[in-house]
């Protein structure tokens, strides 16, 4: 009976949804774990993503195309990507603290991500206004004299974070005053054939490392381009590994020198020449 229910009030809340309209919905219904009964009673703006677009992001999904505005005007997510590496990033609001210092950061090192074909976009569940005042404060405080050259995606509705599974589902307390979701700290890394290649989801208490986003993007443009992976803490111009799918014949044509620690652990020389091609 109460799921007889449920599937009744989803399937009117789904057309409320798809007319771009606020629904209630008993909080109970939509997410399972505890709810505290002033969460249960609030009116919630569901996101459109929310119920039938949300693709299941794997590694090596297709990065889920989205139209945007932008501190740099509209776009078209696939078009911004082209022929580049993208590191799409999200962040819970404007003028906060933590995320100051983030984005202070990506700005900073922005010229490093360009070096490597590689476009930064931020996102934040602000709008438009917001986010322009808010760069004014992080130039001035976070970025050490650089510029924020990356546009910022305006995503008041958490559309984007919906459809990118950013939205905080622990803690139903962590809503805005319209009583939506909270958008957390997520990075993907999505390659020139728009496939999702590194997810990262952080906590809104804690800033993430700008230099391990930059190394894993290294590791991955060096993977693809020499066929080999890295261990731990790897940083470029150490040495690599090679996969075991290669044989101990055919490293040796493609290597040169390797040496065997044990059969299946096998590191050759930073490939320079590869990568230079
Ligand atoms: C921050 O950026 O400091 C922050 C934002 C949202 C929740 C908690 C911290």
């Amino acid at each position: 009976m109460a799921s007889v229910l449920a599937r009744a009030l989803r399937v009117a809340s789904l057309a409320g949804v798809r007319a771009g309209i606020n629904v209630a919905i008993p909080r109970a219904l939509v997410f399972q774990p505890s709810v505290s009964p002033k969460c249960a009673a609030r009116t919630f703006s569901i996101s459109k993503t929310i119920f039938n677009e949300q693709p299941r992001l794997r590694l090596g999904s297709p990065a889920p195309n989205f139209q945007a505005e932008t501190t740099h005007g509209p776009i078209d997510f696939h078009e911004f990507i082209g022929d580049s590496w993208t590191i799409l990033f999200s962040h819970p609001a404007d003028f906060t603290p933590v995320c100051t210092t983030e984005l202070g950061a990506f700005a900073q090192l922005e010229e490093e991500f360009k070096k490597r074909n590689t476009k930064l976009i931020g996102l934040s569940a602000n709008g438009l206004d917001s986010h322009e005042k808010w760069i004014d404060d992080i130039e001035e405080v976070a970025t050490n004299g650089s510029k924020v050259g990356f546009p910022i995606i305006a995503d008041p509705e958490r559309n984007v974070a919906f459809l990118y599974d950013m939205v905080d589902h622990q803690d139903l307390t962590n809503i805005d005053t319209k009583g939506i979701a909270f958008t957390i700290r997520a990075v993907f890394i999505i390659d020139p054939n728009k496939k999702v290649r590194l997810t990262m989801l952080y906590p809104a208490s804690t800033g993430r490392n700008t230099a391990e986003v930059l190394r894993v993007l290294d590791s991955l443009q060096t993977g693809d381009k020499a066929g080999v992976t890295t261990p731990i803490n790897w940083v470029p111009g150490q040495d690599v590994i090679v996969p075991p799918s290669v044989s101990d014949e055919a490293a040796a044509a493609k290597f040169g020198e390797f040496v065997a620690v044990k059969p299946y652990l096998r590191y050759t020389k930073y490939p320079a020449d590869i990568l230079s091609k």
